[in-house]
């Protein structure tokens, strides 16, 4: 096979070095942005009359051809034995024009072809991921809706807190969510600059307007230093933090759900869509679905720590090492998506169970602090009604029963001011509607969240 770069050589390439060097079967991947940004490269050339404007036809069209082919059976790009796709790229154009695709690679270096191609993927699959979120969130709105004043226990400690409502609960995953997406966005803004131009590492010899070349490939503007341009993998970096960030979101979610499907919790059913059995166990129905999610957390994570140690130490500019960036990058973008695209499969087929989520939502003396706020209520200082309720729930513990299960004479016993008002604060009913702040669990509070969300979400899919 020969090379882009066989000159210098007499000798041929060990085959273990050709398996460690070759990056065709992963850069595969890039072959639409080689082929977008090399038909760019040709326009460029044209523009500063390096070529004749049939020379660029030629290219494009001819490139054109080649993506044809690449696209219809990637499995024979990868066979062709080629260096990297740049290489591939470049020999099928030639093999097709004859003398005119040797002309395409003038000025030009992998190095800046690479760093271009690799930003044009992360913008694409960044708002390929930003879709997907959008579409996670719409569908735990969903549940939210349908759920917004069903009451639901909460855990600090995962020890039973105060009640809040389902609603309110799928609400804050959809913020994290929300988070993500801006987190996505925001990095997407910063891999958007056009290295192309930039050469090996000193800036093409040639008088190529940059910025019209950036403007070509919807860049927003061209890098400002050619050693930069082609050694920067930050984008990558921001992409794949984003997108770790994003996995631990939804390994929370998940684990959530674990907890709240477990026989043991039992407020929460999955559809058989999205869990799977025990070939031992007949009864079993395990949320594998939730525990991959839960689980892909681990090797995105890990792949935002292989590029930054990657990029450790590396001198200015290009090295060999950066040829390391492709594969933890396609392979977290590629089940982020996975992950993403499971979300609404769980939350369509997710029943709450009501009354057990109810009963559990103020038991276990979760309206202590509810008959803290009615003695506050009364004029006694919030940390003397913080002692008299302890004191009440040591009693009720006593008694083996719920603080709503002491009798007023019970209660006074304690508290003498207490009157039988107190039997409606200790509703769940109660307690939910008190918690009317911004930001908080009452029922009308997760309406208007629910409505911010669904209106940023509907503002996203205008844009887009
Ligand atoms: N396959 C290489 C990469 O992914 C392309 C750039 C090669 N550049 C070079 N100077 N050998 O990084």
């Amino acid at each position: 096979m020969a090379t882009l770069w066989g000159g210098r050589f007499e000798g041929s390439r060990a085959e273990l070095f050709r398996a460690i060097n070759d990056s065709l079967p992963f850069d595969v991947e890039l072959l639409e942005q080689d082929v977008r940004g090399s038909i760019a490269w040709a326009n460029a050339l044209a523009r500063a009359e390096v070529i004749s404007s049939t020379e660029r036809d030629t290219l494009v069209n001819g490139l054109k051809e080649v993506l044809d082919e690449g696209t219809r059976d990637r499995s024979a790009v990868v066979a062709s034995g080629e260096e990297d796709i740049h290489s591939w790229v470049e020999a099928k154009l030639t093999s097709k024009v004859g003398e005119a695709g040797k002309k395409l690679h003038t000025g030009r270096s992998r190095n800046d072809q690479v760093a271009t191609d690799l930003r044009l993927w992360v913008r694409d699959a960044i708002a390929a991921r930003v879709d997907e979120l959008v579409s996670a969130q719409r569908s735990i709105l969903d549940v939210a809706e349908r759920e917004v004043s069903s009451p639901f226990p909460a855990y600090t400690h995962l020890q039973r807190a105060q009640p809040v409502t389902f609603g309110h609960w799928c609400m804050a995953h959809v913020e994290a969510l929300t988070r993500d997406a801006q987190r996505f966005l925001d990095a997407a803004e910063r891999a958007n600059e056009c290295p192309l131009g930039s050469a090996a590492l000193a800036g093409t010899a040639y008088p190529i307007d940059r910025d019209a070349l950036a403007k070509d490939l919807g860049f927003a503007r061209p890098t400002a230093n050619s050693l930069d341009a082609v050694s920067d993998r930050d984008f990558v970096v921001d992409a794949l933090s984003a997108a770790a960030l994003c996995a631990v979101h939804l390994s929370r979610l998940a684990e959530d759900l674990i907890i709240y499907t477990s026989a043991e919790f039992g407020y929460v059913g999955l559809s058989d869509a999205v869990t799977s059995g025990s070939s031992l166990m007949p009864q079993k129905k395990n949320p594998d679905a939730l525990e991959l999610l839960r689980g892909k957390c681990g090797r995105i994570v890990g792949a935002h720590t292989a590029m930054l140690t990657t990029l450790k130490g590396l001198p200015l500019a290009y090295n060999k090492d950066l040829q390391e960036d492709k594969e933890p990058l396609f392979d977290a973008m590629l089940h982020l998506s996975i992950c993403l695209r499971l979300v609404p499969e769980i939350f369509k087929g997710l029943q709450l169970r009501r009354e057990r989520a109810a009963a559990a939502s103020i038991a276990g003396y979760a309206n202590a602090t509810e008959l803290a706020d009615h003695l506050v209520r009364q004029g006694m200082p919030f940390r003397d009604a913080h002692h008299v309720v302890g004191r009440l729930v040591r009693l009720a513990i006593d008694d083996g029963v719920e603080l709503q299960g002491l009798s007023l004479e019970q209660l006074r016993s304690v508290a003498p001011s207490i009157d039988e008002r107190v039997y409606e604060a200790l509703t769940v009913e109660a307690a939910l509607a008190r918690r009317d702040v911004l930001g908080g669990a009452s029922p009308r509070r997760v309406r208007e969240a629910i409505e911010n969300a669904k209106s940023r979400l509907s503002t996203h899919e205008r844009r887009s």
